[in-house]
């Protein structure tokens, strides 16, 4: 494999990992921990699998942009000639990551509190909140993915 097809691959599988993941999350595991478990246990579960997710979601908040701009060097020569659309997935990453760090900075410790402390009403909120913040990211990281398949020429 050449270096040029090996950065381009590392930043597909990061977006893969990241946008996949949180689609398993919301899409199946979250339906089937309401049917199979109960509030307590849930949000103990929950509190694991961010804490795990969030590992590999740092990898490719880290990956992206580095495999990206390389890609930009190589591929168009900068910035400034680079299609339209390479801008708006640098665009939308920044919204990605601002709505990951939201969760992994204020939700998740305050998710670990109530579930430490056995407040399982304020953690059921919190983890509402997650929700809520995660769907959204779900749909904009599937926004860029398409648009990175596309390339439109606008
Ligand atoms: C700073 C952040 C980013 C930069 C600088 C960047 C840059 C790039 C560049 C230069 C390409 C190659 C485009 C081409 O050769 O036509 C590319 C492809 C791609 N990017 Fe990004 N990207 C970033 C973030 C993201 C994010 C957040 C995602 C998805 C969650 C993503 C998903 C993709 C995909 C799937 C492709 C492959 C498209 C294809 O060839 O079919 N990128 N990116």
């Amino acid at each position: 494999m050449s270096p040029v097809a090996f950065v381009y691959v590392l930043h597909v599988l990061a977006a893969v990992l990241w946008v996949g993941g949180m689609f398993f999350s919301w899409m199946i595991l979250r339906p089937a921990v309401i049917a199979a478990l109960e509030g307590p246990a849930r949000l103990k579960l929950w509190l694991q699998v961010f804490q795990r997710f969030f590992v590999w979601v740092w990898c490719a908040v880290i990956l992206l942009p580095v495999t990206g701009i390389g890609m930009i060097n190589i591929n168009f020569s900068g910035f400034q000639t680079a299609p339209r659309y390479v801008q708006v997935m640098i665009g939308l990453y920044v919204v990605m990551v601002a709505l990951f760090l939201r969760v992994s900075t204020l939700n998740l410790p305050r998710l670990r509190k109530a579930v430490e402390a056995e407040q399982w009403a304020e953690g059921a909120v919190t983890l509402a909140g997650i929700r809520r913040v995660v769907g959204v990211n779900v749909l904009v990281g599937i926004a860029v993915i398409a648009i990175a398949a596309a390339r439109p020429g606008f």
